[in-house]
């Protein structure tokens, strides 16, 4: 938090005291009732099993991998329906998966489980861009980019994986409609555990994220469920997110709900500059610029900065508009949470704010900037700042929606060869490159700026990168694409505008 936030804070102080002098009592502006009571009134829908319409098939051939084997081989001599099954043993590879419909199931016994050992070496565990993947059991350590990164792939089930010190994410699907990532155990991932970016129906369900800079993110992506983790320990635990400058530009429809989100007050060790690099320790979920947020049973409790943080991109520090992104946090539904102990050692900017207000007590909930439409259904329940604009919730459960998973699954992800390129920077580059701001690489604008009309240099710096720049990481060399993808991506990147 810098001195621009202050800045901005006290701008906002001056238009509080503006537009609520006078006005002393928290409760007073609360007839109103918003929230969209039909948003949840569908019934749910039919099928009961979460992992009927994602996955692989499991109806071809099984293949053995065994120690001393490699996955890779594996994988390239599987066809569509094929079984991988990856017994106790020690991998040190990366393994891309090009082909539709695979399973790669890790076989524990005796509590032997297949490890995938990155020695602080290799930037990737699994790289898929297939659709209709199953990646399972598998024990993924000390990787320096990601464990498992998914690459526009449709219909994923990512499940009982244990993930240990993998980078910067940890389970990280980018450009994937209809997934699913549960019973997964994440810890000391430096950007996000479980990442979920510019997707679409998606739930995360019963996964342990702990010692992360962020437990689990939810950012550019519609209709998702995050429900029945536990989220501890991390610097901020569950975030809702708009990132500026990629090319989706909207998240809405997010239900947050019997989430255990407890304690996360660890330092914030990301990298100097990322968005996550800006989150105060002790955040339990954060709401930024996403839409109609439901938050919904969780348990919150000592995380000491705050227990809900709503804000607009204004307010968060290390973000650049994006003139086509919204920046509020419209409909947000704050309905019953179990909240205590949250806000108990807080950032002065907070303390600000509070003071403004004439709170007394430890803040349980904040939002701070403009946000229209939005309600919690219990306000005197909490001690709460900037919620005054908040009406009352026209519904009081999200119980009727089991999923946001489809009932079949989504048409796979072609690849026609005039999208290449853009399937290739949505999928792989945008995880790291945002148009005009920094993310883990330098933005898109800057690399245009450089390279012009020379779409033959960047293919080159992308197949084997040099460090060039001393605040940020290295970037790993994307050589595992074709050098027609490498191409359609580089000029892609050259003429996207946003
Ligand atoms: C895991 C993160 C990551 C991914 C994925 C990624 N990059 Fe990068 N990229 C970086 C980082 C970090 C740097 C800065 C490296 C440095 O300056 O040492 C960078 C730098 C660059 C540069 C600048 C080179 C220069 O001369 O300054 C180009 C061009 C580039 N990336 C293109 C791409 C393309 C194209 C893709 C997709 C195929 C891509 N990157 C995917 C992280 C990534």
């Amino acid at each position: 938090m810098g001195k621009k936030l202050l800045m901005i804070i006290a701008a906002i102080a001056l238009l509080v005291i503006g537009a609520f002098g006078g006005m002393k009592f928290a409760g007073d502006n609360r007839t109103t009732i918003v929230g969209d009571t039909s948003r949840y009134s569908v019934a749910s829908q039919e099928g009961g099993a979460l992992t009927r319409s994602v996955g692989g098939s499991g109806t071809g051939t099984v293949h053995e991998v065994r120690d001393g084997d490699s996955i890779q081989a594996a994988v390239a001599a599987a066809s569509q329906g094929d079984v991988i099954r990856v017994f106790p043993g020690t991998y040190s590879e990366t393994v891309y998966i090009d082909k539709d419909d695979l399973v790669i199931s890790g076989v524990v016994l005796d509590n032997q489980w297949p490890i995938m050992e990155g020695n602080k070496e290799l930037n990737d565990a699994v790289l898929y861009s297939g659709n209709d993947i199953t990646i399972e059991n598998l024990q993924i350590q000390h990787y320096k980019g990601n464990a498992i990164m998914g690459q526009a792939g449709n219909n994923f089930l990512i499940r009982n994986n244990n993930v240990i010190d993998t980078g910067v994410y940890g389970i990280f699907p980018e450009f994937g409609t209809n997934g699913l990532i549960t019973h997964n155990v994440l810890s000391g991932i430096e950007d996000a555990a479980i990442y979920v970016g510019m997707c679409d129906n998606i739930h995360v369900t019963n996964n342990e994220v702990f010692d992360n800079v962020a437990g689990i993110e939810i950012e550019n992506t519609r209709h998702s469920i995050v429900e029945n983790n536990y989220v501890h320990d991390n610097t901020g635990g569950i975030l809702v997110f708009i990132t500026p400058g990629l090319p989706i530009k909207t998240t809405y429809d997010t239900i947050v709900r019997n989430n255990f989100v407890v304690n996360n007050n660890t330092p914030n060790f990301g990298i100097p500059g990322s968005t996550v690099a800006g989150i105060p320790a002790g955040t339990g979920i954060l709401n930024m610029a996403g839409d109609q947020t439901t938050i919904e049973g969780n348990v919150i409790t000592g995380n000491k900065t705050i227990g809900i943080l709503i804000t607009d991109h204004m307010n968060a520090p290390n973000v650049t508009l994006d003139p086509g992104a919204d920046p509020n946090s419209d409909e947000i539904a704050i309905l019953d949470n179990m909240m205590w102990n949250n806000g108990y050692d807080t950032i002065p900017e907070i303390t600000a704010l509070k003071t403004i207000e004439l709170v007394d007590g430890d803040v349980q909930i904040l939002n701070i900037g403009t946000s229209t439409g939005s309600c919690i259904l219990d306000p005197d329940r909490y001690v709460t700042v900037g919620l005054k604009r908040f009406g009352t919730c026209g519904f009081t459960t999200t119980a009727q929606v089991t999923t946001y998973l489809l009932d079949e699954p989504a048409e796979r992800r072609e690849i026609a060869a005039e999208d290449m390129g853009k399937r290739a920077y949505y999928g792989v580059c945008a995880g790291c490159h945002a148009y005009n701001i920094k993310m883990i690489g330098p933005p898109t604008q800057i690399i245009q700026a450089l390279y012009m009309d020379n779409p033959q240099g960047i293919v080159d710096y992308i197949t084997d990168p040099v460090k060039k720049r001393d605040d940020y990481p290295e970037m790993p060399p994307q050589n595992y694409l074709s050098e027609e993808v490498r191409m359609a991506a580089a000029e892609y990147m050259l003429q996207v505008t946003n």
